[in-house]
């Protein structure tokens, strides 16, 4: 079964059912594509107005895309003969969000670099919504450094991304640079409009643990692991978002404190977990950090190389597991207790194992091997492994695993406490 088709639709519906987007179809082979994102943003009641740039007119017919929309579709003549009928600034007024696919290397670049010498590009430029991007390009336009700069200098205006999926392109080549597919782009234009989830934690408690944690050998030296807390602070910022009052632990990363949250600094296994245990109560617990497993019982002097002298070696003890701690308390446990899998092999049999051992309600389990990329990556692909089965996800940005993971972990939340 495809990932996406795990997707539940439910929230999707209601966040996008009577939203108006602003669809700018780039000119790539990709266009093809976002005929089936019209049809199935359509299918969740979305209203969609399409503009066609010069070069996407010749990959997909103006008309394709009025059939599916059932709205009049724009392209660079309107803005020389209807100009009057309604101007680009009313077209884009009007967009609850604008979402640009496929986002061709040129479209980017014009982009970023603020021009406006077409349709496309003046609303991109004279619009205040927020503006999601698919890009879709060659394996080698996309990781070319000036793509690259224009992507840091778009990620810094604000623009979202979905995207691209690495695999085989049309073009023969194997990489990143393909478009995501469009049930992955509906997931997060529904991510990304604004209001989508905002209140739905309004009220509640979320404690999240994030990053790794550090476990001192000597004054000078200590045990850590990769994690680089962008997953667990996304989801702490979410969370906000969403309206919750949010506790942080945070082991050391480089990252900032995430807005709206109160964040709790820790560095050791045992200190995050009398600062989670200082939280409690919660509503909701998430442990995204990468807690070390075994701490060792630090030298109060720095350890001496001593020439000819045999290396010293480390007795560890285990940490607490404090996932396993929270899912357990007979006291104050939260509603919900969801912790992370972080594998490199049999990523669902060892996140269902976890989730009976520790006695959490879901596990969210992802693929940390060299090649998935996820250690200090931007992306992530993950499983929901709960008690009744798993869905899986397409690969997607950080943030939107975060949004997507909270309106879902609402929804349980509400669930729970009816069935209670
Ligand atoms: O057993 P493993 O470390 O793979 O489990 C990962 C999950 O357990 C994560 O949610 C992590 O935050 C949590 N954990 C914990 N305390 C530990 C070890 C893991 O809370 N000592």
């Amino acid at each position: 079964m495809r990932a996406e088709s795990l997707v539940s639709t439910d929230a999707q519906q209601q966040i996008l059912a009577g939203r108006t987007l602003l669809l700018i179809v780039g000119g790539g082979v990709a266009a093809y594509k976002s005929l089936d994102l019209v049809r199935r943003l359509r299918e969740r009641g979305a209203r969609v107005r399409t503009v066609l740039t010069a070069a996407a007119a010749r990959f997909v017919t103006p008309l394709s895309f009025a059939s599916l929309s059932g709205e009049r579709v724009f392209d660079d003549l309107f803005s020389l003969t209807d100009e009057q009928e309604m101007g680009h600034i009313r077209l884009s007024r009007e967009a609850d969000l604008v979402v640009v696919a496929p986002a061709t290397a040129h479209l980017l670049a014009r982009m970023a670099s603020g021009q406006a010498d077409d349709l496309a590009t003046t609303l991109l430029l004279a619009t205040d919504k927020r503006v999601l991007v698919a890009p879709a390009m060659n394996v080698r336009m996309w990781l070319h450094p000036a793509t690259r700069r224009n992507i840091a200098q778009l990620r810094d205006d604000g623009v979202l991304f979905v995207g691209p999926e690495e695999g085989e392109m049309a073009c023969g080549e194997f990489g990143p640079g393909r478009m995501s597919e469009p049930l992955a782009i509906v997931a997060a234009i529904a991510a990304a409009l604004p209001g989508a989830g905002r209140q739905s934690l309004a009220g509640r408690h979320v404690v999240v643990t994030s990053g790794p944690t550090r476990e001192p050998i000597d004054p000078a030296r200590y045990l850590s692991n990769r994690s680089s807390g962008k997953q667990g602070h996304a989801i702490a910022a979410a969370a906000a978002r969403a309206g919750a009052r949010v506790t942080l632990v945070s082991g050391p990363v480089e990252i900032d404190d995430p807005p709206g949250v109160e964040t709790r600094h820790v560095e050791t296994a045992l200190q995050m977990l009398a600062a989670v245990e200082a939280a409690l109560p919660a509503d909701l617990f998430i442990g995204a950090a990468a807690v070390a497993d075994w701490r060792a019982e630090p030298a109060p002097d720095k350890i001496k190389k001593r020439p000819g002298g045999a290396p010293p070696s480390l007795v560890l003890s285990e940490n607490p597991d404090i996932l396993a701690r929270v899912a357990r308390r007979e006291s104050a446990r939260p509603t919900l207790v969801v912790g992370f899998a972080a594998e490199t092999r049999d990523m669902i049999a060892n996140a269902e194992e976890k989730l009976a051992r520790k006695g959490c309600d879901l596990i969210v389990a992802n693929d940390v091997s060299a090649a998935a990329g996820v250690f200090g990556g931007d992306a992530n692909e993950v499983h929901l492994v709960g008690p009744d089965g798993v869905e899986s996800w397409p690969r997607l940005d950080k943030s939107d695993v975060a949004a997507r993971l909270v309106a879902r972990l609402a929804e349980r939340l509400s669930q729970a406490e009816c069935a209670r």
